[in-house]
């Protein structure tokens, strides 16, 4: 059914009553038209708007691994506009088209928008998992590690990658909440790509460069993010310690012992390396890149960062209108992209 062209009386005598069964449906890319479901999501936008006679309506976003679905609520605005953004909820309504996209006009009954209890959220609804094989990653940065010169590095990243409590959580974690490579194995996927971006900057120039260090350096610049980010059953969240020192400073303090035998200079590199990657001061480094290694890798970081960023919006957007000619504004990057 398409709500486009109706008045708002017209949406109201055809919004939902509680007679029917709701259907529960598991992921948002299940969903179907005309039907009343059941679904949960975590909601990860919300706005009350109003209608031009002054009604109240309220426009929100869940989203799970599979997608994100647009909801209206017409009856308890002001209820659930306290639900906070990032609590798993679980809405009951119909599933309509409007504007071209699925959308949930939320049920009447004040119990048709609740907050998920933490026990009740169901696994693996929420992480999305590298589209990368993780085995094949893991080929990659031991081949990587195998091209280090420096013997004593070269056994140091053995130790950290391979042989140390820190393997694991490198491995599984991801790179961010909700920007870039925001799911399992996101870390070791964007840091092998920083890798090779900047190997390949690095073969541009015949300029005297240290691969060993841009080695290094690449694969150790975001390593605190392993404790700024703990994995969750509602997705990915950040932890005290990442949220009150930051994962330069974390990274610093998680290598200081597996270092020790690096020559001092090599070590203070990578240290260098790592608090000084998002090359400026107001974007949280307390030092600016002061090597070519620490400039490239500055560099490579960005590129890969935002590259990613602009192709996950790009894919939203098809995946909510097919039909798009551009993305929906990108706050973080200021600007629409074309598609
Ligand atoms: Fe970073
Ligand atoms: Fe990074």
């Amino acid at each position: 059914m398409n709500n486009e062209g109706m008045s708002l009386g017209e949406m109201l005598n055809n919004s939902n009553s509680n007679d029917f069964i709701y259907e529960k449906i598991n992921f948002i890319n299940e969903l179907e038209p005309g039907t009343f479901v059941e679904i949960q999501g975590k909601l990860i936008s919300k706005r009350i708007q109003n209608t031009k006679d002054g009604k109240n309506f309220l426009l929100l976003t869940i989203a799970d691994k599979t997608g994100s679905l647009r909801g209206i609520d017409w009856f308890n605005p002001e209820k659930n506009e306290k639900i906070n953004l990032g609590d798993i909820i679980k809405i009951r309504g119909k599933i309509v088209v409007f504007d071209s996209r699925l959308q949930i006009n939320i049920d009447k009954n004040t119990d048709a928008v609740e907050k998920v209890p933490y026990e009740d959220i169901e696994e693996n609804k929420f992480l999305v998992e590298s589209k990368l094989d993780s085995n094949q990653l893991i080929n990659k940065l031991k081949k990587y590690i195998d091209m280090i010169n420096i013997e004593e590095l070269k056994n140091s990243l053995n130790t950290i990658f391979f042989d140390s409590n820190l393997s694991n959580s490198y491995k599984n974690s991801p790179a961010a909440m909700s920007i870039h490579h925001a799911y399992k194995h996101g870390l070791l996927e964007h840091s092998l790509s920083v890798l090779n971006i900047s190997l390949k900057i690095c073969e541009n120039y015949d300029y005297n460069l240290n691969k060993d260090i841009l080695i290094a350096g690449s694969l150790l610049h975001d390593i605190g993010k392993i404790k700024e980010y703990k994995i969750t059953k509602s997705g990915i969240d950040k932890t005290d310690l990442g949220e009150m020192i930051g994962h330069m400073n974390i990274g610093i303090t998680l290598l200081e012992p597996f270092l020790s035998t690096v020559n001092e200079d090599i070590k203070n590199h990578i240290y260098h390396i790592i608090l000084s990657h998002h090359g400026e001061i107001e974007y949280g480094s307390p030092v600016l890149p002061k090597t070519m290694e620490a400039m490239i890798i500055h560099f490579a970081d960005n590129i890969d960062s935002k590259l990613v960023q602009i192709d996950q919006t790009i894919k939203d957007t098809i995946n909510e209108n097919p039909d798009s000619k551009w993305t929906n504004f990108e706050k973080r990057l200021g600007r629409k992209f074309k598609i």
